[in-house]
């Protein structure tokens, strides 16, 4: 374990520019070295059903033995190394806040910006670094110069907080909603492209796309809307939350203009950790929530005027990166998709059930929600809850009435097998 004088001694030395998080757990490192040299030319695809390096992984987590979480889409845990950050960083706040947090940790963020920028494949001077998708995608709604009549375009399968954003500019503003009707589950992209450009008109200035749908865990072809908007000179926004960190994609892949995300979903980041992305040509153009001293400044920094925050979590994101590097993206995305499918084939035979999400790679990864024919979702949730202290979530849009199972990288078969068995059992 790190001696804690040495650590400050370490920390001390900052203002000559050396960055403190990876001092944090040279331990961890070195672990992570030998276990990833030893499955270092395993192709991705083998390794997902590795057990061994899994269950390695699932060490690095301090998830509960009481209950079984599958309700990783709503907010995961963090390892153990982030957590380590986050009490370090706080207990050395604790000792003289300002001088801690303003003076020395600040300029931390600058070294967590270019990371999170190398990981969406975009430029650090692009990324402001927030609280949550929620922040994110206001900042880019509210900030965006539309007038009364025109256009946006949003889909079925919205998110409420981008929904109720939208009503906002909606009611005070005149703006006018177009709504894609999107096929749900599909993997006919030419229909789902289809169903936004419906909408589009003359007068549409913005699309809002889903990256993955988290009412059904359908991943949308956001590159291919997006080309389609450009045609028409339409800009592209992405609610990313639940794919940054999940799906294996880079920012810059998607053609689009603005992108949001929490980092407490799939990075595994410290909770209240989120990012906004937008082009560089448009940061001028776009006015802030909170705004700074230089509003029409071209300085991605104007959108994080928060004010005194949680910046021992904010820093405690470089080594949640860390740790998702030591996995690596594609690795990690193979895994999530099998996990996914290790249960769903398993079930899907079921008189009655019904799943809301393509089974197939590049169109899901490891959320998905079910159903049960005569079942409502609370009959099953509970019945996994009883009989098996599984903890999911309801989903309820349209006619989705059903169960959200999330896993996450630290999920074991184990467990997956108990969610098996209790949904054999709800008869
Ligand atoms: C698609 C989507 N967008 C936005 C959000 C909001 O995320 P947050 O609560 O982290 O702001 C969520 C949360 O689950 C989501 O699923």
């Amino acid at each position: 374990m790190t001696n804690r004088r040495s650590f400050i001694k370490k920390v001390s030395t900052l203002g000559a520019g050396i960055w403190a998080w990876p001092l944090i757990d040279n331990s961890f490192a070195k672990e992570s070295q030998s276990v990833l040299s030893s499955i270092a030319n395993v192709p991705p695809t083998e390794l997902a059903s590795d057990e061994d390096f899994w269950s390695w992984v699932r060490h690095n987590y301090t998830s509960s033995t009481n209950i079984i979480n599958l309700n990783n889409g709503g907010v995961s845990p963090h390892p153990k190394v982030v957590q380590d950050a986050v009490q370090r960083f706080t207990e050395l706040s604790n000792e003289a806040p300002s001088y801690y947090m303003w003076r020395i940790f600040e300029k931390g963020r600058e070294s967590i910006r270019t990371k999170l920028a190398d990981l969406g494949g975009v430029n650090a001077e692009e990324i402001a670094i927030n609280r949550n998708t929620t922040e994110a995608l206001d900042t880019i709604i509210f900030g965006f110069d539309m007038k009364k009549g025109d256009e946006f375009v949003t889909s079925n399968f919205i998110y409420p907080n981008m929904n109720q954003a939208w009503m906002q500019r909606e009611l005070r503003e005149g703006l006018v909603r177009k709504v894609a009707v999107l096929p749900m589950p599909s993997t006919d992209v030419k229909a789902i492209v289809k169903a936004y450009t419906d909408q589009f008109t003359s007068k549409t200035k913005v699309v809002l796309i889903e990256h993955v749908v988290n009412w059904t865990g359908q991943v949308l072809p956001v590159g291919e809307i997006a080309v389609e908007a450009k045609k028409r000179d339409i800009m592209v926004m992405v609610d990313g939350a639940h794919s940054f960190a999940h799906i294996n994609f880079k920012i810059s892949d998607l053609n689009c203009d603005y992108f949001g995300t929490s980092l407490h979903k799939w990075l595994c980041a410290p909770f209240g950790t989120g990012m906004l992305w937008m082009r560089k040509e448009l940061i001028s153009k776009h006015w802030a929530l909170l705004p700074g001293p230089k509003p029409e400044s071209d300085d991605v920094r104007k959108f994080e005027m928060l004010g005194t925050r949680d910046v021992p979590a904010e820093l405690a994101v470089g080594q949640a990166i860390e740790f998702h590097l030591s996995i690596g993206a594609e690795r990690k995305y193979e895994r999530l998709h099998y996990l996914k499918q290790y249960w769903v084939t398993k079930v899907k035979d079921l008189d009655g059930f019904k799943l809301w999400c393509p089974e197939e790679k590049g169109f899901s990864g490891a959320l998905t929600t079910f159903g049960l024919e005569g079942k409502t979702a609370k009959d099953i949730h509970d019945h996994l809850w009883k009989t098996s202290r599984i903890h999911t979530t309801t989903i309820k849009h349209e006619d989705i009435d059903g169960v959200r199972v999330t896993p996450n990288v630290y999920t074991s078969l184990k467990d997956l097998d108990l969610l098996v068995e209790s949904i054999k059992s709800i008869g």
